[in-house]
């Protein structure tokens, strides 16, 4: 089938349902929804049988959706209405949630209804919320539409309140003021809900340290000694709040009124006024745990992004993680993201945009190396989340990368200026999938589902439908690899490999020759890179989609004749 994907931007759930539907074998072209004249010279050229809208902040042009069917997701209950829909599901505490996915009409989010799906809302932030069970319950709901209009003869469900199964209504958009916080009042619960309901967009508004912030990443803290909203200690890149029953950690903060005004470490927004705080425990970035033979090293880092301070600091803890017994060592990443490379914010902010990426780049390519090198260890990097850049490289890293069925991988680094990239790729890629691949795979410019990756040799197996079934399966199969009387044959014949590859070409070289590329990204004439990176940093919105994703645009592409009903 033809689809057209109409959408605000290929955000993760837009990449995933593209990547779901070429799976199976449907033709997909993605607009974004810029205005009503470009949204239907899409749909003239492409000629859809099908529209399909993931992610859309304003109704669909009557002239689409009056002569195509077009299938909106809303990440909401049956009868929920309204932009705010998981904010309000936060707030108010749903203890279950879901996916609605309505025929567009005149109403917005007043459809007929195709499908939906509930799910249990777990205590976690919007965007995770959002990443995860949201996206999941979509991928469900719109598969299971997409047979209904296959089978033809379905008849859509009218939105009707008087329907007992009907439990949502029209809510209007979330306001600061709803989730503000009181710091005399609100217990940490409350807290962390609040900020939970805006993460990552638009985040909470506060007063910190005399300075008005939007507040993200928000964990419990331990510590319980502080006067509610004083800011007692910090702790990599977060500080700690005290509340009326505790405390919290708030790893991340937006300045609008600053000279940086996106989001970034908390400890450098607030660099001068916290610089006398106790640095302690206690933000739950890196961390280290250990069962039967197997060492999981746990590395949430916000969004995926890696600092020069943060690959550093992940560098010692693998290092240390390496020299302790456990022969198998699982790279966990975070439950979100695994990697998405460079810190492209704190680069934003540095005072030079290109030291900062060449100290990044240098820094994540140290780790990089010392996985590579790790001869008397099996290394897993284990991808419970997405990873993007860089990131997929660094988990090409280690011995065996294994993924959750549902992760989407961007293994390319075009779309950022044109970077040529580092992490070793050069040395990694070819090694696992074969030039000719690896070639087709970074100039792409595509998001990969897991079953592309699996047949590409750039994951080893992929597995569990759900983040639970996920950790579960992994815990199984490390723990077999660790038991298993082969692993000690494995690793001498990895030792062997490595010790014959450098032989061939010294690890040096390919750092070295990807660095001179990249020296000219960040230091050459062409500012394509920080061009990217800075619209990529301020969200810039698109003004038009890009022909990799935007078929019917492509020249190359050609309509199939329109064929007539008597033909
Ligand atoms: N540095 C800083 N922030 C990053 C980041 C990075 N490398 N990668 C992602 N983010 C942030 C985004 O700005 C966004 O922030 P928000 O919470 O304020 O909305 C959040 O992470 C989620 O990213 P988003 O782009 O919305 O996710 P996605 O699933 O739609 O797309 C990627 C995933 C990987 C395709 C996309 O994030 C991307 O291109 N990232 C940049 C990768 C890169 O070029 N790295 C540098 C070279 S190694």
């Amino acid at each position: 089938m033809k689809i057209l994907l109409l959408t605000h931007a290929f955000n993760s759930l837009c990449q995933r349902i593209f990547v779901e539907l070429r799976q199976r074998e449907h033709e997909v072209s993605v607009e974004f929804d810029i205005n009503d004249r470009v949204s239907s010279e899409a749909v003239a050229l492409f000629r859809p049988d099908l529209i399909i809208a993931p992610f859309l902040k304003r109704a669909i042009p009557r002239e689409i959706w009056e002569h195509h069917i077009c299938l909106v997701v809303h990440p909401g209950i049956r009868g929920d209405r309204g932009p705010s829909a998981l904010d309000w599901a936060i707030l108010n505490r749903e203890r279950h949630w879901g996916v609605t996915l309505l025929q567009a009409n005149a109403e917005m989010d007043a459809g007929d209804i195709w499908a939906s799906t509930e799910f249990p809302l777990r205590a976690a932030s919007k965007a995770s919320l959002y990443r995860n069970e949201v996206t999941e319950a979509a991928v469900g709901t719109v598969l299971a539409a997409i047979e209904r209009f296959r089978n033809g003869g379905f008849i859509p469900e009218p939105l009707d309140y008087r329907n007992g199964c009907v439990r949502g209504r029209l809510r209007p958009p979330v306001r600061q003021a709803d989730r503000a916080i009181d710091w005399q009042r609100d217990d940490s619960e409350t807290v962390l809900r609040k900020i939970r309901s805006g993460d990552g967009f638009p985040g909470v508004y506060d007063q910190l340290l005399g300075r008005g912030c939007y507040l993200y990443d928000a964990h419990r803290g331990a510590l319980s000694n502080g006067r509610p909203g004083a800011v007692i200690a910090r702790s990599g890149p977060a500080v700690c709040r005290a509340t009326v029953d505790g405390s919290v950690w708030i790893g991340h903060l937006r300045d609008k009124q600053s000279s940086h005004p996106f989001k970034l470490p908390a400890t450098q927004v607030l660099a001068q006024e916290v610089a006398h705080l106790p640095e302690i425990d206690g933000y739950p970035e890196i961390s280290l745990s250990e069962r039967n033979g197997v060492a999981y090293l746990h590395f949430s880092c916000y969004n995926g992004a890696m600092s020069t301070d943060q690959c550093q600091r992940l560098r010692e803890a693998f290092i240390e993680v390496r020299a302790r017994d456990a022969k198998v060592i699982v790279l966990m990443g975070g439950s979100e993201f695994w990697s998405n490379g460079l810190h492209l914010n704190v680069i934003e902010a540095a005072a030079s945009a290109a030291d900062e990426s060449w100290a990044n780049i240098n820094a994540i390519n140290d780790l990089a190396c010392e996985i590579i090198t790790s001869g008397n260890r099996l290394i897993v990097s284990a991808l419970q989340g997405s990873a993007g850049a860089g990131g997929v490289f660094l988990a090409r890293a280690a011995d065996l990368v294994w993924a959750r069925s549902g992760v989407v991988l961007n293994p390319h680094y075009k779309d950022m200026g044109n970077l040529y990239g580092s992490e070793y790729w050069t040395y990694l890629l070819p090694k696992r999938v074969g030039q000719e691949r690896a070639n087709r795979i970074t100039q792409r410019r595509l998001p990969m589902g897991c079953a592309e990756a699996l047949e590409l040799g750039l994951v080893d197996a992929h597995f569990g439908d759900s983040s639970e079934a996920f950790l579960a399966s992994l815990r199984q199969r490390a723990e077999a690899l660790a038991a298993d009387p082969a692993l000690a044959g494995l690793l001498t014949e990895k030792a062997r490999r490595r010790a014959a590859d450098e032989l061939a070409k010294p690890l040096a070289h390919y750092r070295e020759a990807e660095l001179a590329r990249m020296q000219q990204n960040f230091y050459g004439f062409d500012p394509s890179y920080h061009v990217a990176r800075y619209n990529f940093v301020y969200k810039v919105a698109k003004s038009r989609t890009p022909i990799t994703i935007a078929r019917h645009r492509d020249k190359r592409w050609a309509p199939e004749p329109v064929r007539r009903a008597n033909a």
